[in-house]
């Protein structure tokens, strides 16, 4: 219980604009296999993520970048493999398709231009991470009757935390440090004003 109780406290220090409370966690674990099949999406599409910004600017940025998001898709697959894994456990299969207009709010937000756009898009994916980990972190202390889920939960917090500082590391590697601060808040910003728009319900990134 003790290493749940430090992602808790871990969280606190993160930069987002919003704060989600642990009632949020208890409300969405009330249906726990929808809260999974919403989750193995974001998994999927995370892999996808990071599989296009890979191949989008294969060589042109950065040294590593190439590994680097392969070393993230590798892990959001793996990733996808548990939460499936969970799914089928608890009786659920998964949805044909899935639509979230958290992460589509987000990605309007990217700008056009080469180099704004791969800024914009570093952030974006840094922003979801951020959230998600956030939220796992509020899961796994929410599971209190259901040590299985409590451990699941807290394994994915401490991946999506390094994952967000992976984006947020490279996105301060292509662009001068001002610039980059000053984007990043402004991101932030709009990340939580798009949260608090989204409907409750059994979902990864639903309203509080
Ligand atoms: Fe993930
Ligand atoms: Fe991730």
């Amino acid at each position: 219980m003790e290493t749940v109780t430090s992602a808790f406290e871990k969280i606190k220090g993160l930069p987002l604009h919003s704060r989600t409370p642990l009632e949020w966690g208890e409300e969405v674990l009330k249906q726990p296999v929808e809260l999974l099949i919403d989750h193995a999406f974001l998994e999927k599409k995370a892999a996808n993520n990071a599989m296009e910004l890979m191949t989008r600017w294969p060589d042109e940025w950065l040294p590593g970048w190439v590994e680097t998001m392969t070393s993230v898709a590798k892990d959001e697959a793996a990733h996808l493999a548990q939460v499936t894994r969970m799914l089928f456990k608890r009786g659920g299969r998964l949805a044909r398709g899935h639509k979230s207009d958290y992460a589509n709010s987000l990605r309007q937000l990217v700008r056009r231009g080469e180099a704004p756009e791969v800024l914009d898009r570093l952030f974006v994916s840094a922003l979801i991470e951020l959230r998600s980990c956030e939220r796992f972190a509020i899961l796994s202390v929410a599971s209190t009757k259901d040590e299985e889920l409590a451990v699941f939960y807290k394994g994915l917090f401490a991946s999506e935390l390094t994952h967000y500082k992976v984006f947020l590391k490279l996105a301060y590697k292509i662009a001068p440090k001002p610039k980059v601060d000053a984007r990043w808040y402004h991101m932030l910003a709009a990340e939580a004003e798009i949260l608090a728009r989204q409907e409750k319900g059994p979902r990864i990134h639903s309203g509080m």
